[in-house]
């Protein structure tokens, strides 16, 4: 008979993440936070045309949680932690979420905008002191025993919600690129990412959440140089990747995620395909808004950064990464006078909705993982007038919200952003949206998001007889041909939305 202690870690290792679980994304409907809609609400108000339609139809869309700060894990609120898994877990079949675990100790070194909570060094004011030495121990002890390990706690109190976790987005990617900036340089935050995210990740792989490793994004990472440091980081951290499903690429970045190209390596693990003197040509996968091919990074859209993530973590930890790619704002790829310009920039639209259609084995889903409308950081003032606490001169960028005439000043890092989000909806690249599924009788509850993801992106339709902008698939029944068939509250409401989009054609059949 087994004694109580062998069954514990019986149940125990059962319920541990698990890479070979598969794609978590797959067969879950996925959690929209009634909080987030509710933001919404207040844009769509005062939105119109194609603008209202499209917000209507992003207000539904599953998107990930940022948990930034440590008193958002115990918020049983739907801003918080406990309270989102809780939504999750009262639903008949508890739905997935996503999260972001954000709050490393001298968080953002590179930038201003996102400076965190917790610091290896205070300021008189409060404020990290990033370049004082030493080894970040106090620092680290708060990261661990107030956000990681609460952190932890919460997931395991929530055994039913499936989970993906993303972890620390741009914290390694700093260390492998900007040492040179003194803010990251420093050996305390140098130390505070390297045990401090190696310790997140040992811990959180012991629960039943997915892990992604963020690692920015191809305009970032993807020279080799770049990329080689990046990944060798992980062997220098010894952090075991058997519990990392993969790694989450452009968080929060505009990079579009194109296609991939043939593997021609012409040096490494550098493909030389699209670079000078490679065969890629006008190939449509070596597309190069950003204008990277001439300076050697062949990483010009996510897809091909993927397959070089893959093949430098085969090669240096012997370790195949299956990744998600954030399409919340990447749906207009060449808006930007400079792509270096992060910072909540002008003319960008959403990108492709969540899905696990990705085309590849190696992307898992492409998810909006920097919730759509919430800014990336303040202007000089924000828009009550007030000083900006973490002004950050990329907010100011000629491509930044704020710096042109007529703009409205920009707000804090997280907040609702209306004009962005109106922008956002505006120049959205998928523009064939749903229309809202009308949501469920209210409950005592706050009212329930339908059911998610809503029935598209609807895959590509084959050319159909009468072809109309509205009807997927051209009548009502190859619309309801292609509608995902799993899971099922996906279906239908995908056929919910051929009903209403096909209805009048389809008595012609
Ligand atoms: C901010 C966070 C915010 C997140 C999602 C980040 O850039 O630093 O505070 O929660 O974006 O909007």
């Amino acid at each position: 008979m087994l004694n109580s202690f062998v069954l514990a870690s019986v149940l125990k290792c059962a319920s541990s993440a698990n890479v070979s679980s598969g794609n978590p994304f797959d067969g879950v409907t996925w959690y929209v936070n009634p909080a987030n809609m509710a933001e919404y609400d207040g844009s769509i108000a005062t939105a119109s045309g194609s603008t209202k339609i499209n917000l209507e139809g992003m207000k539904n869309v599953a998107s990930a949680y940022w948990i930034d700060v440590k008193n958002k894990i115990d918020d049983t609120t739907l801003r918080g932690m406990r309270g989102i898994l809780a939504d999750s877990a009262a639903k008949a079949t508890p739905e997935l979420v996503t999260l972001m675990h954000y709050n490393v100790p001298n968080r953002d070194c590179k930038a201003v905008a996102s400076n965190g909570e917790i610091c290896c060094t205070y300021k008189s004011d409060g404020r990290c002191d990033y370049t004082a030495a030493g080894d970040c121990a106090e620092g680290l002890n708060e990261y661990k025993k107030e956000y990681v390990d609460p952190f932890v706690q919460a997931i395991n109190d929530f055994p039913s919600v499936p989970l993906v976790v993303v972890i620390e987005p741009d914290s390694l990617p700093n260390l492998a690129t900007n040492l040179g900036n003194a803010k990251c340089g420093n050996m305390a935050t140098q130390t505070a990412y390297k045990s401090g995210i190696a310790y997140a990740i040992q811990q959180l792989q012991t629960t039943h959440a997915t892990l992604y490793i963020d690692a920015a994004h191809g305009g970032w990472l993807g020279w080799d140089d770049n990329l080689q440091a990046f990944i060798s980081l992980f062997k220098e951290m010894g952090v075991s990747t058997s519990g990392v499903r993969g790694f989450a690429q452009n968080v929060a970045n505009y990079q579009a995620v194109g296609t991939m190209c043939p593997w021609e390596p012409d040096q490494g693990t550098r493909n030389g395909y699209c670079l000078p003197g490679g065969s890629g040509g006008s190939d449509e996968c070596c597309r190069d808004p950003c204008k990277l091919v001439s300076q050697y990074n062949p990483a010009v859209n996510e897809m091909n950064f993927a397959q070089a993530l893959s093949k430098a973590s085969q090669e240096i930890l012997n370790w195949s990464p299956i990744n998600i790619i954030d399409t919340g704002r990447n749906g207009v790829d060449d808006g930007r006078q400079d792509c270096a310009n992060w910072c909540n920039p002008r003319n960008m639209g959403a990108g492709q909705l969540p899905t696990t259609s990705t085309g590849s084995p190696i992307v898992d889903a492409l998810y909006w993982l920097k919730t759509p409308g919430e800014s990336d950081g303040c202007t000089q003032e924000l828009p009550d007038g007030t000083q900006c606490p973490r002004y950050d001169t990329m907010c100011g960028s000629s491509d930044s919200i704020g710096s042109g005439s007529g703009e409205p000043r920009s707000p804090e890092a997280g907040h609702w952003f209306d004009y962005q989000v109106k922008e956002l909806a505006e120049n959205a690249c998928c523009t064939n949206w749903p229309p809202p599924v009308p949501s469920p009788t209210p409950g005592p509850r706050p009212p329930s998001p339908v059911p998610t993801p809503l029935p598209s992106p609807l895959p590509p339709t084959p050319t159909p007889p009468t072809p109309t902008p509205d009807c997927p698939g051209g009548s009502l029944s190859a619309c309801i041909n292609i509608c995902p068939h799993d899971p099922s509250a996906v279906y239908q409401a995908c056929v919910q939305t051929c009903l209403a989009r096909c209805t009048s054609m389809d008595f012609q059949i």
